[in-house]
């Protein structure tokens, strides 16, 4: 048995208005099992004007469902037109924060270092970052071998100066880019692989805090094979995208993920 709480992440992207997003938030509360929280931690990462209102939602349940944002910016307040902050973020109840998704690397033009920045911003802040990293096809077809030193460069690039008292808060997920919104998910025992090889890299960084950080999987997860990827020794949870605007379906898989 991991010795690390599951993590299960819904990552809504750029969907939902706010009255569909409240909508959506009450149809994965009425579905998820309160007795589910006790050994898993799940997430959701509606837009930033969603945020609010799926607090309230949670709130009144008085469910343990975390809330957590897509994005930051890394600077405190300031002339910085159409960003958020990391205080904004806490003042609306996030525990949470994707950094780093290839969608903000690739069609935002964010580079390693604005994701340090972020993620250095979110730990003093007291928000788990929840860092993506990944390879894209082209790196992938050189093998496994470039996948892997591909992602480890991003890892190294982004947590290399994060204060080893700091990193006890972060995930990092594994999301080859070939697999987001495409229907091919990566093999359990490649994504198992590349989570192993992470971990290592943590380890010498972090030392023994490795142990505890949890390593999520996300790209194509669905209910048919998110079975699959729990058993994983070194894999601690889901990145869900697609699969995460469906209540029906996103309740299944945090149940799938548990039972296994
Ligand atoms: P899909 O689950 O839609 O492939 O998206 C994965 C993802 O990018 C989650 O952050």
């Amino acid at each position: 048995m991991s010795k690390r709480t599951p993590l299960i992440v819904a990552n809504w992207k750029m969907n939902k208005t706010t009255v569909e997003a409240v909508l959506l938030m009450q149809d994965i509360l009425n579905r998820l099992n309160p007795g589910e929280m006790d050994s898993h931690e799940v997430v959701v990462c509606p837009p930033f004007i969603d945020l609010k209102q799926v607090a309230t939602v949670i709130e009144y349940d008085r469910s343990e469902v975390r809330l957590g944002a897509q994005d930051v910016h890394w600077r405190p307040d300031g002339a910085y037109t159409g960003a958020i902050s990391v205080r904004m973020l806490a003042a609306v109840g996030c525990r949470f924060c994707i950094v780093g998704h290839s969608e903000r690397r690739q069609m935002f033009r964010e580079g390693d270092q604005e994701v340090a920045w972020k993620l250095e911003a979110l730990l003093d802040g007291g928000i788990a970052p929840i860092l993506c990293v990944g390879e894209p096809a082209e790196v992938r077809e050189r093998g496994r071998r470039a996948a892997e030193d591909f992602v480890l460069q991003q890892v190294k690039a982004a947590l290399s100066t994060v204060d080893t008292a700091l990193a006890a808060k972060l995930a990092v997920a594994y999301e080859p880019i070939w697999s987001i919104g495409t229907g091919a998910a990566a093999t359990p025992e490649d994504a198992q692989r590349m989570a192993a090889a992470i971990r290592d890299c943590l380890r010498q960084l972090f030392g023994d805090v490795a142990e505890r950080l949890r390593i999520l999987y996300g790209g194509s997860l669905n209910v048919g094979n998110v079975a699959m990827f729990a058993p994983q020794p070194d894999l601690d949870g889901g990145l869900i995208g697609g699969a995460s605007l469906d209540a029906q379906a996103f309740s299944q898989m945090v149940q799938l993920w548990r039972d296994q």
